[in-house]
């Protein structure tokens, strides 16, 4: 027997179920028949957001509110703790406009783990309508269970808001390194990540989608960020000699691409070899922009923050073509607050967010100042280096530390 499709929650809303195909009563035949149901609604599916999207090219989504409002949201784990000072650092930064109300900080609430599980909803549905009302969104690190079909809150809120451009810079100046990662950030393993299927106790499928007019917009988000930068250079990554389906249509979607900008070199590379390049001295600062599909973005851009000073000081950028959504790069460090160590925790990741939301907001200034007192943070002159132990610095010595750096 195959289970429900869908159950109601406590809170009398449906919860999306797939099926579980392993009752030991069924055949092989009727498990291969549930899974081929279950994969045609998925194609089905797939291919109408495929047609939303070619659709959605030409609209224009652009939010012209006159008023800025910046959604902060928590998250689990050392989200609480990571947004709190980013709530202080925003409120300094943006006092002016918050005075005169050009900016509005508003906490968004019970995007938390316990609130989610009780309700059976990666983001409860009031949630969301609260995050749709921000011009922008802050968030902490939000914590997905393993297993289960209970989808990561960060992937609903990418493919709610149609957040399709992950943007990562990672720069470390005496290396000479100065990346951007573009890393698809809406389809490939992540959009039917929690709807796989498993067949009996031997064997479980899941599935990577790539679309043409998904891989279409975030090469031209990379090679338009490239052109407008005056880079030469865009670097393809996938691993198209295996994943031959979807790893090649994304090569040849932004070979394609490539071709309407003549005067940006584009080279392609498999994520293996790119992994290896990351920590190759003599390769590595030649390249400048990276674009990859979704999971290759989810590993290399932890390796390169790693190599800017570690996970912790990585931000990240979740753009769509209306809503925009800044986040750390790491997860909620559940260890760090089981083994007591919530002093230590490295604010760096969530003021990177910061400055790029500022950026993107449209304010250089700001954006150039915080930017410049994270640089100092980040460079061997600062004397307050986090480790996350007692061994390192405070979370409150690097914060002090930055704001004097203002
Ligand atoms: C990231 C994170 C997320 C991802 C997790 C939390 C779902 O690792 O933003 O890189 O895999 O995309
Ligand atoms: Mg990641």
């Amino acid at each position: 027997m195959v289970r429900e499709m869908t159950e109601i929650s406590k809170n009398g809303s449906e919860v999306k179920r797939e099926p579980q195909i392993k009752d030991s009563k069924m055949t092989r035949e009727e498990y291969i028949e549930k899974a081929c149901i279950h994969f045609k609604e998925l194609l089905e599916e797939q291919l109408e957001r495929a047609d939303r999207m070619k659709a959605a090219e030409k609209e224009d989504k652009a939010q012209k509110d006159d008023k800025i409002i910046i959604g902060l949201i928590d998250g689990d784990g050392i989200g609480p703790i990571i947004m709190r000072e980013a709530g202080k650092l925003l409120e300094k930064l943006l006092k002016d406009d918050i005075d005169d109300g050009r900016v509005e900080l508003r906490n968004i609430r019970g995007l938390t783990i316990e609130n989610r599980m009780a309700l059976g909803r990666s983001v409860p549905e009031d949630v969301l309508e609260e995050i749709k009302k921000c011009t922008v969104l802050l968030k902490g690190p939000t914590a997905t269970p393993k297993g289960g079909t209970m989808e990561s809150a960060n992937v609903t809120l990418r493919r709610e808001l149609d957040l399709y451009a992950n943007v990562r810079p990672v720069s470390v100046p005496e290396l000479g390194i100065d990346w951007t990662f573009f890393r698809e950030n809406t389809e490939g393993e992540y959009v039917l990540g929690s709807r796989g299927i498993d067949l009996g106790e031997d064997m479980a499928v899941d599935f990577k989608v790539i679309t043409d007019p998904g891989t279409e917009r975030i090469a031209r988000a990379a090679f338009d960020f490239a052109d407008k930068n005056g880079i030469d250079r865009v670097s393809v990554v996938t691993k198209a000699n295996i994943m031959k389906k979807t790893d090649g249509k994304f090569s040849s979607v932004c070979r394609r691409v490539a071709d309407e900008y003549p005067g940006i070199k584009t080279d392609e590379w498999y994520v293996d070899i790119m992994a290896a390049n990351l920590v190759n001295p003599s390769l590595r600062s030649q390249f400048r922009v990276f674009l990859l599909p979704n999971l290759y973005g989810d590993i290399l851009t932890d390796e390169a923050a790693e190599i800017q000073g570690g996970v912790g000081t990585g931000g990240s950028a979740n753009l769509g073509d209306r809503y925009a959504m800044f986040e750390a790069i790491h997860g909620t460090a559940p260890r760090m607050i089981e083994d007591g160590l919530q002093d230590y925790v490295n604010p760096m990741s969530i003021f990177k967010a910061c400055e790029l939301m500022l950026r993107h907001m449209g304010m250089a200034a700001q954006a150039d100042r915080l930017g410049g007192a994270l640089d100092k943070a980040l460079s061997p002159e600062c004397p307050y280096k986090i480790t996350g132990f007692p061994d390192g610095s405070r979370t409150e010595e690097l914060v002090g530390y930055i704001y004097k750096q203002l």
